[in-house]
């Protein structure tokens, strides 16, 4: 009987989730799914083409569970948060203990480690999945979280829709127990918007502060593509700067209100960094600007009480080019620095070479630069990225230029909030003696919370109480 069955399970056939599943069916494995409106789940199997013959649409619950072979597996590609929830209710009641339910959405990780510590009445993965549709079609970049023992009974499929990297390798990989691959996820998406904010700060100086049309920024985004910064992110940018608006005579991106969304995956990776005293300005200053974005009316008003700022200013493109280098490495070294900090937060091993191979290919941060990122690390996890040899030397080589693009944006009014915040961060990085002494002091001023000399003699407050009085 089993042989007639499905392999896996799948429900949710939204964007993602029919992605997905036409992927499971193409790389052999039969699959049976099941959305919540019937027409959805018939409309997708009859457009399914040759790949019907391996899809089991079913119309129930309790037809899903049947068509699949035990022990079963079952992937959940809905909205994160209560739907999740309620899924895994309603499945409760069917499912034997050895049947498996993924998570396979963008879920909260504290939500998995909840789930996962629930005692569920069935094992439990949580899975964070990267690439939007095309990725989740043809390859997406997979991060698997929970038991090891279940993450190896469904790694052959995994591994079989995962994008592939330059070697060979599949972009699948365990990340350690529980919410892992979906904490693995979230910072993922914190550098995303970090990679997308730091485009979009070059962007807005070659457009305002060079003059530049939308095409032409779009030519030299497709240069860039070409060198060190060959990436998804900066050739889509170059993609759409380039684009026609069908229903105007100028370019698409002109046409588009400049009020960013967000689904709150990098505010996540935000917050948590402040609950790990994790340092990662250059994610945080991307969280910050979607949210200015977002205040439309209050820029309006803004403008018109202080006038518009952006002024032209000098800066060569090449400076561009080097300032986003630089500021890609920093905060790419922020997030390897935060995971590290969670895996000893957590207790999970978060092997921090993986996961810059994982992110090789198939996600939307997929760039060249993470396999020099992946080898940096894998040569010494522990030290900061911007210690490795290869990229301390980027960075040295650009530095010049992202303190010129900042200045010179600080100078003319142009708001470059990640470029600077990476900036002021490396500066602090590269600096032994800071200023924080005088944060000491002002505390011990007023809370007699006590100090280190740096002279190691045994006198730990200050005389304030005499000169204060
Ligand atoms: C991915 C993306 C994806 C994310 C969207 C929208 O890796 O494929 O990170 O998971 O949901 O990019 O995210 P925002 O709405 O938060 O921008």
């Amino acid at each position: 009987m089993s042989e007639h069955k499905a392999q896996i399970g799948l429900i949710g056939l939204g964007t993602m989730g029919a992605a997905l599943a036409l992927n499971i069916a193409e790389k052999g494995f039969p699959i049976a799914v099941w959305n919540r409106t019937t027409e959805v789940t018939r409309r997708f199997h009859a457009e399914a083409g040759a790949l019907a013959a391996r899809i089991m649409p079913t119309e129930s619950l309790e037809a899903l569970v049947a068509a699949i072979a035990p022990p079963r597996a079952i992937i959940l590609m809905v909205p994160a948060g209560s739907a999740v929830d309620d899924q895994i209710a309603a499945l409760s009641p069917l499912l034997d203990p050895q049947d498996l339910i993924i998570d396979a959405g963008n879920a909260n990780f504290h939500d998995t480690n909840r789930r996962d510590a629930a005692g569920l009445a069935m094992r439990f993965l949580g899975m964070g999945v990267s690439g939007g549709e095309e990725g989740a079609r043809h390859g997406p970049a997979i991060m698997g979280g929970g038991a090891p023992e279940d993450w190896a009974r469904i790694a052959p499929i995994m591994e079989a829709i995962a994008a592939r990297a330059e070697d060979g390798s599949a972009c699948a990989t365990w990340m350690g127990e529980a919410g892992a691959g979906h904490f693995v996820k979230a910072v993922h998406n914190g550098i995303e918007y970090a990679d997308m904010q730091m485009i979009a700060e070059v962007y807005g100086v070659m457009r305002d502060g060079l003059g530049l049309p939308a095409a032409a920024i779009g030519e030299t985004f497709a240069g860039w593509n070409e060198g060190v910064l060959r990436s998804y992110l900066v050739e889509i940018s170059a993609a759409v700067a380039q684009a026609a608006d069908p229903l105007g005579s100028g370019p698409m991106l002109d046409a588009i209100l400049d009020a960013a969304g967000q689904k709150g995956t990098g505010r996540w990776t935000a917050v948590e960094a402040q609950h790990l005293a994790a340092p990662i300005p250059v994610i945080e200053a991307a969280v910050m600007a979607r949210n200015v974005s977002a205040r439309l009316e209050e820029r309006r008003v803004g403008e018109t009480r202080f006038g518009a700022a952006p002024q032209r200013c000098e800066v060569s493109l090449d400076a561009l080019e080097q300032a986003l280098i630089v500021g890609k490495i920093l905060c790419y070294a922020q997030g390897f620095a935060m995971i590290e900090a969670a895996g000893r937060a957590f207790g999970w091993q978060l092997d921090l070479p993986a996961i810059a191979r994982v992110w090789r290919a198939g996600c939307i941060i997929r760039s060249d630069m993470l396999n020099d990122m992946a080898a940096a690390l894998a040569d010494d996890a522990g030290r900061n990225l911007i210690l490795a040899p290869f990229f301390a030397d980027k960075i040295e080589a650009g530095l010049p230029a992202l303190r010129q693009v900042v200045a010179q944006a600080a100078l003319h009014g142009h708001a470059v909030p990640a470029l600077s915040a990476g900036l002021s961060w490396f500066d602090m990085m590269r600096t032994a003696r800071g200023t924080a002494n005088m944060i000491q002091a002002q505390r011990d001023f007023f809370g007699a919370h006590g100090f280190e000399r740096l002279d190691g003699q045994d006198l730990h407050h200050g005389p304030w109480g005499q000169s204060a009085g």
